[in-house]
């Protein structure tokens, strides 16, 4: 938990919700990342993982302190609960391959196309999955695109609104585009898509399962990064307003869109509905994850609890980790 991007606070609440709800049933320890790249034991670790295994397995990349375990071999399975950068990118995961250590979620492929929003929306696109149209920029490119006021301004490989923007007329691209590229060396503008948002939750590896979409309504102009955690800042309304049809062509798209990112375990796949046309915005390897996070709320309302989604999400990591060692290489 916490990590290295700017979603490092968003990852700690999520974390806190994943830890309180398997401490019941499982022996858990929290490995807390720091801004600056460091892993360490926060005080309060349910028990500390005894240092040295049998099993030559040395992971911790950067120790703190010598308080901390240098191995992961006592673990049976790490539930990565990172946001952004350095953790839902298939950094840490390829980590966890190099480990050899079952984890939850995605792999190191679908991480890191699921969190390049330029390069999924290629992927999307080739498998005649509808996305937004955008063109994208990268450093030192001219600062011109051929869409109609207003745009979406973003940088391509983030998430928690930062660093994105509602460009309303020119005057606001150039700085739009500035504050984007502080995060990244690629940045998107995207056509705005005047419709209403929805989100799907996908659970599952070979044979994924989508739950009820529900529909966004951030109490802002869009749904930026207050209106996300702010108290009050959102309604989330499930099942969404729309007819039959469009709903289960939501399901549909979430479950098309993450087999197409190869996505494994978990996923939320974010959505604009404009009349009848369902475009995919984008897709959420790692989620936010409270009990109270809308990836789990989706799957609340469609019969499955936060401690069984978890249950469940365990148990994909081990069956993908024992299919995995199957093959040769
Ligand atoms: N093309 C667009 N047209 C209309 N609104 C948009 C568009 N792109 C983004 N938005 C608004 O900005 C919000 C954030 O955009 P997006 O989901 O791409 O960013 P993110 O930071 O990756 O989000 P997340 O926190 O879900 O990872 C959307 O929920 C929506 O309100
Ligand atoms: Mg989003």
């Amino acid at each position: 938990m916490g990590g290295r991007s700017s979603e490092h606070d968003v990852s700690l609440a999520s974390a806190h919700s994943v830890i309180e709800a398997l401490q019941d049933r499982y022996d858990t320890v929290a490995i807390e990342i720091g801004r600056d790249g460091r892993w360490t034991l926060p005080a309060a670790a349910p028990h500390e993982l005894k240092a040295g295994g049998d099993r030559p397995v040395e992971t911790l990349p950067v120790p703190a302190e010598s308080s901390v375990p240098t191995t992961l071999a006592e673990v049976d399975v790490v539930f990565p609960v990172l946001h952004g950068p350095f953790g839902e990118d298939g950094t840490v995961q390829g980590l966890l391959e190099l480990a050899g250590v079952p984890y939850v979620g995605s792999g190191v492929l679908a991480s890191a196309l699921c969190m390049d929003k330029d390069v999924f929306k290629a992927v999307l696109r080739d498998r005649g999955i509808p996305v937004t149209q955008s063109i994208t920029l990268r450093d030192g490119d001219p600062v011109e695109h051929p869409f109609p006021y207003p745009v979406f301004v973003k940088p391509a490989r983030l998430g928690s609104s930062v660093g994105i923007s509602k460009v309303h007329d020119e005057n606001e691209l150039e700085p739009a585009v500035a504050l984007a590229f502080r995060h990244d060396e690629k940045v998107l503008v995207e056509e705005f898509v005047d419709g209403i948002e929805v989100e799907c939750s996908v659970l599952g590896n070979r044979d994924p399962i989508a739950s009820q979409p529900g529909q966004i309504v951030a109490h802002a102009e869009w749904y930026d990064f207050s209106a996300k955690y702010d108290e009050g800042g959102m309604e989330l309304i499930v099942p969404p307003p729309l007819p039959e049809e469009t709903v289960e062509l939501v399901r549909r798209l979430a479950v098309e869109a993450f087999v197409a990112g190869e996505c494994e375990g978990m996923a939320r796949v974010d959505f604009f509905v404009r009349g009848d046309e369902v475009l995919v915005n984008e897709l959420n390897t790692i989620p936010g994850f409270t009990s109270t996070s809308v990836y789990a709320k989706l799957f609340a309302a469609s019969g499955i609890s936060y401690p069984e989604m978890l249950d469940r999400l365990i148990a994909l990591a081990l069956e993908r980790h024992a299919r995995q060692q199957r093959y040769a290489y």
